[in-house]
């Protein structure tokens, strides 16, 4: 992040890396009582990221408002979801599940797609950066938006056909509420800097800021 900003409810904090202040609003956590519910919608959102990298991936166009809402998805809503599932969800599963549902395998699967995404997000990000400055897409990273949708629509399938059933069989009324409150300080927290979507998404609201001012 470079330049000055003015706008005097929001800088960087040098000393925690952390974004203090105004930032971009996560989406509510709809289905607000029951976080099962709330990640299975989550994961329509994602199948709505998937559609927009397809349709990114499909042209050689210029497209930076396709380009910017991919890349805020990439750096604020996915990892913030990956981040239920990891820390809070899959913990929970594997204290509750039975022997017979076999369920670390299926986990430990979906944990290493969660890396295997977050390392080509990582990246997907200066060029998708570019592309929100009016870029057109590069054949090379039209090619790697397909195969990270197609990933990640082959991801939201496995979830979605095993965790919620599992979720709503095992969890008590004590863990929902747990997650509820989990998910929910997830999102009251500002997102640390030092990664490579955190930068990215901070450079993108730092040019929001300078459009407004
Ligand atoms: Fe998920
Ligand atoms: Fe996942």
């Amino acid at each position: 992040m470079s330049g000055t900003n003015t706008n005097p409810d929001w800088h960087l904090d040098h000393d925690t890396g952390m974004i203090q202040g105004t930032r971009a609003t996560l989406p509510q956590l709809s289905a607000a009582e029951c976080p099962i519910e709330g990640m299975y919608e989550k994961h329509f959102n994602q199948r709505e990221l998937c559609a927009d990298m397809d349709a990114l991936a499909a042209t050689a166009q210029p497209r930076p408002d396709l380009a910017r809402r991919i890349l805020v998805n990439l750096s604020r809503d996915l990892p913030a979801h990956f981040e239920d599932e990891e820390q809070a969800l899959f913990p929970t599963l594997r204290a509750r599940a039975l022997p017979e549902d076999e369920l670390e395998k299926i986990l430990t699967r979906l944990e290493r797609e969660h890396e295997i995404a977050k390392s080509a997000f990582a990246l997907l990000n200066p060029a998708l950066a570019c592309m929100v400055d009016g870029a057109p897409p590069m054949q090379d990273d039209r090619d790697a938006l397909w195969r990270l949708s197609a990933a990640e629509s082959r991801h939201l399938i496995v979830e979605n056909a095993i965790l919620p059933p599992l979720a709503r069989m095992h969890l008590t009324p004590e863990d929902k509420r747990a997650l509820l409150a989990e998910m929910c300080a997830r999102r009251e927290q500002s997102p640390r800097m030092d990664s490579a979507c955190a930068r990215a998404l901070a450079k993108i609201e730092y040019a929001a800021i300078g459009e407004q001012t």
